[in-house]
């Protein structure tokens, strides 16, 4: 028997009361003319088709069971590419081809998805809509041409509850010459683990508990599946990190011992500007990138970096300054977004279409999430038209947290609970609080039928999935 907590109760009673608070009955002003003005200022922010240099980069990943060592001594029984967790950083140059080879040697199909990135919908991995799923021992070539730079990620999208959290993810790194030169380049792929008996993943998936609440948490947290790293840094360093939420439920709000990182880019995107890390609740399937210079004054310390989401912080990793030496700093401006709208007026145009993320009783987990009350991707939620401004909103019914993803697609946040709040940066991913209506903009200019899904992954595999069309 499945117990409800008492917010997904409270849940089910108050979804039918519930109405968002939003502006209606104020006059509009001609909305078409409007819209053209908001495609004008778009006009510029990201490219509409790939600047392709005919490079051609060829790699070849292998998904398989293998032994992983998260917390030494133990070895855990994981499901890998090319025997590690996180996989291979595949690490390309803006305008090169990605060509991938993957052989699934497992006992169950699978598929990849690049998350964040625009391919050809047939490259995006959604099995049932882009592509049919690759059956065990066989094998698909992905090939693709990014068309934008950024810190990307690619894992399953199929039977994903088990398979990334067995250890099935890794990062894609698309590099623009033209941004400046860190003193180093780290990529951190961020992970929680439900480890019982030692470090044996506990291996019951999508259960009611998951389901009642944000997913499943794990009790052990990773950076590059290892507990506790040390990365050793020198005084003076000047870093790009790059990190990627790559857990199936824990949000992850990370600070680096009152070190004040900025954050450069979003889920891949270089922001309109530099902004200072705060609180910045980095969901499942969300990307920061910082730009963070280590002080003279930490030489021979130990600074933790810590997660300040939930009840008690956490500690993730420590950067090991090494001792009696200090490095001159690189000094460069923060490469930002050469072109960002602002898009001040966008909540006077009419949203085009209304999300409703809420839960039912039923369906094969006995709970289901569902979009518009519809579960699973048959449910064709929204027909985007392709480079017209649309306004979406998300509005959350339930009491727990839905980090809501769009593939091939970016948008901006415009308005949180009817309030303008417009934020200066793209996402491919937006958390959306317990009762939290959040609208955002976008310009499609990527075609086809495009997976949107709650990056919970419990919660979408028990029905929290869409499509949108864009044509
Ligand atoms: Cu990383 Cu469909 O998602
Ligand atoms: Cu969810």
């Amino acid at each position: 028997m499945i117990k409800f907590s008492r917010t997904l109760t409270g849940a089910l009673l108050m979804g039918l009361a519930f109405l968002p608070a939003f502006v209606a009955g104020k006059p509009m002003p001609d909305t078409g003319v409007l819209a053209q003005q908001l495609e004008q200022e778009f006009k510029g922010a990201y490219r509409e088709n790939p600047e392709s240099t005919g490079q051609v980069r060829s790699f070849e990943l292998t998904a398989a069971p293998a032994e992983w060592g998260v917390v030494p001594p133990y070895r855990t029984a994981v499901w890998a590419y090319n025997g590690t967790v996180p996989g291979p950083v595949l690490r390309i140059k803006l305008g090169e081809t990605v060509k991938v080879k993957l052989t699934n040697k497992l006992t169950q199909s699978t598929t990849m998805h690049w998350h964040g990135i625009r391919v050809p919908n047939a490259m995006d991995g959604v099995p049932g809509v882009t592509q049919p799923p690759i059956e065990a021992g066989g094998s698909f070539t992905y090939q693709f041409t990014p068309k934008d730079p950024g810190t990307f990620w690619f894992h399953p999208h199929l039977n994903s509850p088990e398979q990334i959290e067995r250890g099935l993810q890794g990062a894609l790194i698309v590099e623009d010459p033209k941004e400046p030169r860190y003193s180093q380049d780290l990529v951190w792929v961020l992970d929680d683990w439900l480890f019982e008996n030692g470090a044996s993943i506990y291996d019951q998936f999508v259960t009611g508990h998951d389901l009642a609440h944000d997913g499943r948490w794990g009790n052990v947290a990773s950076v590059n599946g290892r507990y506790l790293p040390s990365i050793p840094v020198k005084a003076g360093e000047r870093l790009r990190i790059r990190l990627i939420n790559a857990a199936n439920g824990r949000v992850f709000s990370p600070t680096f011992d009152g070190l004040s990182p900025k954050v450069i880019a979003v889920d891949g995107m270089l922001a309109g500007a530099p902004f200072p890390l705060a609180q910045f609740n980095l969901a499942p399937g969300n990307r920061l990138d910082l730009d963070l210079v280590i002080p003279k004054e930490a030489a021979g310390k130990s600074l933790a970096v810590s997660n300040h989401f939930g009840r008690s912080p956490q500690t993730l990793a420590f950067l090991n300054v090494e001792a009696n030496t200090v490095v001159k700093t690189p000094a460069f401006e923060p490469p930002k977004a050469a072109h960002f709208p602002a898009w001040t007026e966008a909540l006077a145009v009419p949203v085009a279409h209304e999300f409703i993320l809420d839960a039912e009783r039923g369906g094969p987990y006995g709970i289901s999430w569902s979009i518009d009350g519809k579960t699973g991707h048959e449910n064709l939620a929204a027909t985007l038209p392709y480079g017209k401004f649309s306004r979406l909103r998300f509005t959350n019914q339930s009491g727990r947290l839905h980090p809501m993803h769009l593939h091939g697609q970016f948008f901006k946040v415009l308005a949180r609970d009817g309030e303008p709040a417009q934020e200066n940066f793209w996402r491919d991913t937006l958390l959306i609080g317990p009762k939290q209506s959040v609208d955002v903009g976008l310009v499609p200019l990527d075609k086809g039928l495009w997976a949107n899904h709650c990056h919970i992954l419990e919660h979408a595999e028990a029905g929290m999935m869409s499509t949108l069309k864009v044509e």
